[in-house]
C-alpha cells in the first residue's frame, strides 16, 4: 500500500446522521434495561463517543482491547485479550460496541468468551459491516454501513495506526 490515495466514502455528516439513527433504535430498544456497552478498542472508540452521546437510556461503558495476530490489514483466528472489561455483565444487557466486521473472527470470539459470563443478552452494533471477507457465521444486530469490498480509514479506524482520527470514513484507493 506504498502510493495509497484516499477516497471519501462516508462523510461526516452523513456519518453522524447515522450514528444519531443507530442511537434512536438502540435507545429504544434497550428502554429501561441494564445495559453494559462494551467499546472494542482501539477503533470503536471515536464510535462509541459520538453514539452514547445521542443515547436517551441507561448504560454504562466498558472497555476491551484483544489482539489478533495476523497481517497489517486482516486478522487471523488466533485471538487474545489484552485488556479486559471491568464490570460484571452477569444478568445484563450487554451491547458490543465495533467499529467493522470483517472477517467476524474477533467477534466471534469475543462474544463466546462474553456468553460464558452469563448475561442477559449479548448484541453487537457495528459502524461497519464488510461481508466481503467473512469467514464465520456472524451478524451483526445494529449496523451503520453495509460495505461490500474494500479497506477504510478514518471515524476510528486505522491503517498501521494511522488515519484513525480522521473526521470521515475514507476507503484506500491502491
Ligand atoms: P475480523 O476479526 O476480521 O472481523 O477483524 C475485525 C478487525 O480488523 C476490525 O476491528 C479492525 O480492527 C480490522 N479491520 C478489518 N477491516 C478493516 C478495514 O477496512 N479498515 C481498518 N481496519 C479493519
Ligand atoms: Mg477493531
Amino acid at each position: 500500500m506504498k502510493d495509497m490515495k484516499k477516497r471519501v466514502l462516508y462523510s461526516k455528516d452523513s456519518i453522524d446522521r447515522r450514528v444519531k439513527e443507530l442511537a434512536d433504535i438502540l435507545s429504544h430498544d434497550y428502554k429501561g434495561k441494564d445495559v453494559v456497552i462494551i467499546c472494542v478498542l482501539k477503533g470503536a472508540f471515536i464510535f462509541l463517543a459520538d453514539l452514547t452521546r445521542y443515547l436517551e437510556m441507561t448504560y454504562v461503558v466498558d472497555f476491551v482491547r484483544l489482539s489478533s495476530y495476523g497481517s497489517q490489514s486482516e486478522s487471523s483466528g488466533t485471538v487474545t485479550v489484552t485488556k479486559d472489561i471491568e464490570v460484571s455483565i452477569a444478568g445484563r444487557d450487554v451491547i458490543i460496541l465495533e467499529d467493522i466486521v470483517d472477517t467476524g473472527t474477533t467477534l466471534v470470539w469475543l462474544r463466546n468468551m462474553l456468553e460464558k459470563r452469563n448475561p442477559a443478552s449479548v448484541k453487537i452494533c457495528t459502524l461497519i459491516d464488510k461481508k466481503e471477507r467473512r469467514s464465520v457465521e456472524i451478524d451483526a444486530d445494529y449496523v451503520g454501513f453495509d460495505l461490500a469490498e474494500g479497506f477504510v480509514v478514518g471515524y476510528g479506524l486505522d491503517f498501521n495506526e494511522k488515519f484513525r482520527c480522521l473526521p470521515s470514513v475514507y476507503v484506500i484507493e491502491e
